[in-house]
């Protein structure tokens, strides 16, 4: 059966327990369980196509799962919102007549602020959340122009503004360079470390995340497993996982998941790009 409840707990802000989808007749997440404290970083890791944007959108409340239980612990005296999201991949003209932090702005609940107007009270919110993910720079320009790192500082700044809990990040690091994915971890992980919100960050290439990481959601072959870096990236783990032989190997500090014909976690561009 499936059920969104809401309840008072200690550290424990999301728990999906036994979470299953079928898109289309076909089932793409089976049994899923994840349990999510405040504080916490998880990577969301699985290649092309195995269902973590399915997964976000479930937690979202987008997707009706098939079967499972959500549990999004409230606690009365806090009324942040419980949920960000950083969606995937969007594309903006050029030539769109958005800035930067008129997007970010509407990440605020419009009945509270103010709708249309720029007032004194949103303004002073969208340039603290500018300045926090180090982007007031560039906070007056149209979002199309900016670079790609740079619009997912801003992204992030519109998912952030609210002050939620959780912060969903759906591939953040896709088409970036090395750089900029560097640049987009070390908010992220901040966020984590001096606003306690608990991160959900989705990738298909895990080695950027090990040091961030605290726990990990694997997903394939339609299961996931979920637990610590050094509990779940095993080859006994993701054999179970995978359902026949899988290697991991460590090289360079790198972590290599040898999955039959296909490697998975080489290289950002060399393996799952879209
Ligand atoms: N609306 C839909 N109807 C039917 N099938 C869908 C729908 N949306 C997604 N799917 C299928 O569900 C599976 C999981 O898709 P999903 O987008 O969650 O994967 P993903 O892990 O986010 O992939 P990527 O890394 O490419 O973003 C895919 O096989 C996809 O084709
Ligand atoms: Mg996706």
């Amino acid at each position: 059966m499936t059920k969104s409840t809401f309840s008072q707990t200690t550290d424990t802000v999301l728990s999906l327990e036994k979470i299953t989808v079928f898109r289309s007749g076909r089932m793409i997440l089976k049994d899923v369980d994840l349990e999510i404290e405040r504080g916490e970083f998880y990577g969301l890791i699985g290649a092309n196509g195995v269902g973590k944007t399915t997964l976000l959108k479930v937690i979202l409340g987008l997707i009706k799962p098939d079967g499972g239980h959500i549990s999004i612990v409230t606690d009365p005296e806090d009324k942040r919102p419980i949920l960000g999201y950083v969606p995937q991949k969007i594309q903006f003209e050029k030539e769109m007549p958005l800035r930067a932090r008129d997007l970010v702005k509407l990440g605020l609940d419009g009945h509270k602020f103010g709708i249309g107007l720029f007032d004194k009270k949103s303004r002073k919110l969208v340039d603290e959340i500018l300045s926090a993910v180090d982007a007031m720079e560039f906070g007056d320009a149209r979002i199309g122009e900016l670079s790609g790192g740079q619009q997912q500082k801003i992204l992030i700044a519109h998912g952030l503004i609210a002050n939620p809990k959780v912060l969903l990040l759906d591939e953040p690091l896709a088409n970036l360079d090395l750089k900029s994915q560097q640049e987009v971890i070390n908010l992220v992980n901040q966020l984590k470390i001096e606003r306690g919100i608990a991160i959900l960050f989705s990738a298909h290439d895990m080695n950027p995340l090990t040091n961030v990481m605290d726990k990990v959601v694997y997903i394939a072959n339609g299961k996931t497993a979920t637990g610590k870096v050094s509990e779940i990236i095993t080859s006994e783990t993701l054999t179970g996982l995978y359902g026949y032989p899988v290697d991991v190997l460590e090289h360079n500090n790198r972590l290599i998941v040898l999955t039959g014909n296909e490697t998975e976690g080489l290289h950002h561009e060399t393996v799952n790009e879209r």
